[in-house]
C-alpha cells in the first residue's frame, strides 16, 4: 500500500515494492515516462517512473487513460531533493483493467455540481478522497470517545412506529399495494367504539399490523436503555420526509445520539463539547493531508478555525437572551428575512448570525419556548420553556440538537394529552417515569453536518457516498 511506502519510506528505500492502485495521469517524455497512481490507502500519490529501454511495454503504458488499474514493481528510490520523498523505478507495470477513453474525469477540476452526476466515480477524486476519509476518521473518533468513557453502543432499530420527534416527518414502510388497499367494513368500525372509519385503510392487515416508519432518531429507544446502562449512544442511519431542498437537509443521514442517566442538561452540553473537540483533534492528527488539500481548494479559514474551536470554550445563551441579541441586531440596521420575536423557531440565518457575527465561535442555546419543541424535553421551572440545547456552529447552523428528558410521570403525561398524542403508542416510554425514574439527558449530532464543519464541504450532498434527497435517490 502507498500509505505503508510513505509510513516506511526509509527502511524501503532501495528495496523491490509492487503497488496496485489507479492512473492519475501519465507523461509520456519519448524516452521516459511518469506515471501517478493512487491506491486510496493515502491521500498522497506514487509517482512511478518508466524507461523505454527497460519496460517492454512502455508504449502501452503510456497510452493507458486516466483511472486505468495498474500493479507495477519496481525499486523505491528515495528522492531528498525532490518535492515527493520517493518514486518507484517500474520494472514491471501491468494493466489489471484498461479504463476508457471517454472517462468522465479527466479534467482537473470539475465542478462538485457535475461530480454529484457521477456518484460511481467521484471517490476517485481528490476532494472526495479527502472527504471520505475524514468522514471514515471522524466515525471511528465518536465511537472512540464514547467507548473509552465506557458508554455502550446500542443498535436502535430503523424501522418504528412511533415518532420520536412528533414533527410527522415520516416515511411510511409498508407491504399494502397502494391500488389495492384492504379497508375498513362497516362492520368493523361499528365494533371499534369510533376507533376506526369504514372505508379507510385498514392497517391493521399491514405487515406489522399497524402503520411503521423509518425512524426520524433513536432516541426514545435510547432512553431505554440508558436506564439499564446509565451512559449509551447510537450511531446510525435516520430518515426524515422534510420538504426542504437546502444544502444541509437530507432525507437520509446519519445521527449519532448519546444519552446519560442521572445528568442535566449542563451535563448534555459539557459532553457535547468534549465529543466535537475530541473529534476535531482526531481528524487534525490522522488527517493532516487531506485537511492541507481541503484548506487550500475548499475553504481558506479551514485548519485555523479547527484549531480555534478545538482550544476555546463554546458560548452558552438562553434562547430568551438570544432573542435579545437579534433584536437588538435588527435595532442597529441588521436585516433578517424572517422577523424576530420570543417565540419564533430560530432560522438558519439567526442561527449563522448569532454562531458567526455575534459569538464568532460555536455556541449552545438553551431554554427554548415548549411549543416550538418536542414532547420529551423537561418543563423548566417557569412553565414555559424546556430544558433544550442546541448547538449551532459558523457556516451551517444548528449540528446538534439535544434536551433533558422529562422525567417527571405527570408533567410528561399532561404533555403528551396537551399535543393530542396517542398515549398508547408511548407506553414503554411512559413505563420508565414509573419503574426507577431519574434525571436524564441526551443529544443528536448530526454526522453530515459534522462532516461538512470538518471539510468546510458547503453541500450535504457532498459528504455522503450517495446522498438522498428530495427528488433524488439515484443508484
Ligand atoms: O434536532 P433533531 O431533530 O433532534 C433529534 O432528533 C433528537 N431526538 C436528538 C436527541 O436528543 N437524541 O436532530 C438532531 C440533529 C440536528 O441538529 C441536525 O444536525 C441533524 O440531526 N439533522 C439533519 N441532518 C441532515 N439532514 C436532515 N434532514 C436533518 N435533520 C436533523
Ligand atoms: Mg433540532
Amino acid at each position: 500500500k502507498i500509505a505503508q511506502l510513505y509510513a516506511q519510506a526509509e527502511e524501503l528505500g532501495g528495496s523491490t515494492v509492487t503497488v496496485a492502485g489507479w492512473i492519475k495521469s501519465v507523461r509520456d517524455m519519448k524516452n521516459f515516462g511518469f506515471v501517478t497512481v493512487n491506491d486510496g490507502s493515502c491521500f498522497r500519490d506514487l509517482q512511478i517512473v518508466m524507461n523505454r529501454e527497460t519496460l517492454a511495454n512502455y508504449d502501452d503504458i503510456a497510452h493507458q487513460n486516466v483511472s486505468a488499474a495498474i500493479t507495477a514493481t519496481g525499486t523505491l528510490k528515495l528522492t531528498p531533493d525532490a518535492p515527493q520523498p520517493f518514486e518507484l523505478t517500474a520494472e514491471t507495470i501491468e494493466v489489471v483493467g484498461p479504463s476508457a477513453p471517454d472517462y468522465p474525469l479527466q479534467k482537473k477540476r470539475a465542478t462538485v455540481e457535475f461530480l454529484r452526476t457521477q456518484q460511481h466515480l467521484r471517490p476517485r477524486t481528490n476532494l472526495f478522497r479527502a472527504v471520505f476519509r475524514i468522514r471514515s476518521v471522524a466515525a471511528a473518533a465518536i465511537h472512540r470517545f464514547f467507548q473509552e468513557r465506557g458508554f455502550v453502543y446500542v443498535n436502535t432499530p430503523i424501522i418504528t412506529t412511533s415518532d420520536c420527534e412528533g414533527a410527522g416527518e415520516m416515511f411510511r414502510v409498508t407491504t399494502i399495494d397502494p391500488a389495492n388497499p384492504p379497508l375498513v367494513s362497516a362492520e368493523q368500525a361499528a365494533a371499534s367504539d369510533g376507533a376506526l372509519t369504514a372505508g379507510e385503510v385498514d392497517w391493521s392487515q399491514d405487515f406489522f399490523g399497524k402503520p411503521a416508519s423509518l425512524t426520524v432518531s433513536g432516541q426514545l429507544n435510547a432512553e431505554n436503555f440508558a436506564m439499564a446502562f446509565g451512559d449509551v449512544y447510537t450511531f446510525g442511519p435516520t430518515f426524515r420526509a422534510e420538504n426542504s431542498n437546502t444544502t444541509r437537509h437530507a432525507a437520509e443521514f446519519w445521527m449519532i445520539e448519546p444519552e446519560i442517566a442521572f445528568a442535566d442538561l449542563e451535563d448534555d452540553m459539557n459532553l457535547a463539547e468534549a465529543m466535537l473537540k475530541y473529534v476535531i483533534r482526531d481528524v487534525q492528527e490522522r488527517c493532516p493531508d487531506e485537511l492541507g488539500m481541503l484548506n487550500k481548494f475548499v475553504d481558506k479559514g479551514l485548519i485555523d478555525r479547527l484549531e480555534h474551536v478545538a482550544s476555546s470554550d463554546f458560548a452558552r445563551v438562553t434562547y430568551t437572551e438570544a432573542v435579545e441579541i437579534l433584536e437588538r441586531a435588527v435595532a442597529d440596521g441588521h436585516a433578517f428575512d424572517y422577523p424576530v420575536s420570543w417565540g419564533i423557531d430560530l432560522q438558519t440565518e439567526h442561527e449563522r448570525y448569532l454562531t458567526e457575527q455575534h459569538f464568532k465561535r460555536p455556541t449552545f442555546v438553551t431554554d427554548y419556548p415548549a411549543e416550538i419543541k418536542a414532547f420529551y424535553m423537561r418543563l423548566n421551572d417557569d412553565g414555559k420553556t424546556v430544558a433544550a440545547a442546541d448547538c449551532l456552529v459558523p457556516g451551517i447552523g444548528e449540528i446538534i440538537g439535544g434536551s433533558q428528558r422529562e422525567e417527571r410521570l405527570d408533567v410528561l403525561e399532561r404533555r403528551i394529552a396537551e399535543l393530542g398524542m396517542d398515549a398508547s403508542q408511548y407506553r414503554y416510554y411512559l413505563d420508565l417515569r414509573r419503574y426507577g425514574t431519574c434525571p436524564h439527558a441526551g443529544f443528536g449530532l448530526g454526522f453530515e453536518r459534522l462532516v461538512m464543519y470538518l471539510t468546510g464541504v458547503g453541500n450535504i450532498r457532498d459528504v455522503i457516498p450517495h446522498p438522498r434527497t428530495v427528488g433524488n435517490a439515484e443508484f
